[in-house]
């Protein structure tokens, strides 16, 4: 009886670092083994300048990020973060974590100019499927960012890529809403108390009232 052989099939992710078919590289693997930064302690026992909280819209998977910043020199002297996200997106923040803090710690300007496609780069490459993960982290830190813009009026540096600004007073968007609904927020002094929407801009009430609606049903149901 003859039998078939079974069809070679081509690896259908490669690492477009080394080309080597589907592989985490040995830096991701560090980094996803024992990752640098992590919060341990009761984040609510922490003291912390700034947080950021952000979902993948692809896996639905969450990433928290808390920083602490040296206000005189404008510089970022912690990061910690959390995450339920997988593997490629706790080494994937394990290393910004390092990208941030080495060397004392970024100047805020250039922690914003870390892209992705850098951190990707010290990691030694992700499979392309993984992209989405690895940019949990750069978003949550962005988002932390403009949580400590906010907190410390300086609204002029916060950064909304393109997300729809519903309170121009604050910049404000309907992402700063859907991660405090995300954090716990239910009503609107809760978010008020996180964001300040609409303190001096009261038209954008309404909407923020349905944006908490929809962003509650959405994540709580
Ligand atoms: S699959 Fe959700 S963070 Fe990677």
């Amino acid at each position: 009886m003859q039998t078939t052989k079974p069809k070679k099939t081509k690896p259908d992710v490669v690492n477009r670092q080394t080309g080597n078919s589907w592989a985490y590289s040995k830096i991701v693997r560090e980094h996803f083994f024992k990752p640098k930064n992590l919060l341990w302690e009761n984040p609510k026992e922490a003291k912390y300048d700034a947080q950021g909280i952000v979902g993948s819209p692809a896996c639905g998977d969450v990433m928290r990020v808390w920083l602490t910043i040296d206000r005189k020199m404008d510089r970022i002297k912690e990061f910690k973060w959390r995450t339920f996200g997988c593997a490629s997106a706790i080494a994937a923040t394990s290393m910004l974590s390092v990208m941030v803090t080495e060397k004392g710690g970024l100047p805020i300007k250039k922690a914003l100019a870390i892209r992705p496609q850098d951190i990707i780069k010290r990691l030694g490459g992700l499979p392309d499927r993984k992209i989405h993960c690895s940019v949990l982290g750069d978003k949550a830190l962005r988002a932390a960012l403009n949580d400590w813009f906010k907190k410390t009026e300086q609204f002029k540096r916060i950064e909304t890529e393109g997300a729809k600004v519903i309170d121009p007073e604050t910049m404000t968007t309907e992402a700063d809403i859907e991660e405090a609904v995300l954090e716990g927020a239910s009503t609107l002094e809760e978010i008020q108390k996180r964001t300040k929407v609409g303190i001096g801009f009261p038209q954008c009430i309404p909407e923020v009232e349905e944006l908490i609606r929809f962003y509650r049903e959405k994540y709580f149901g």
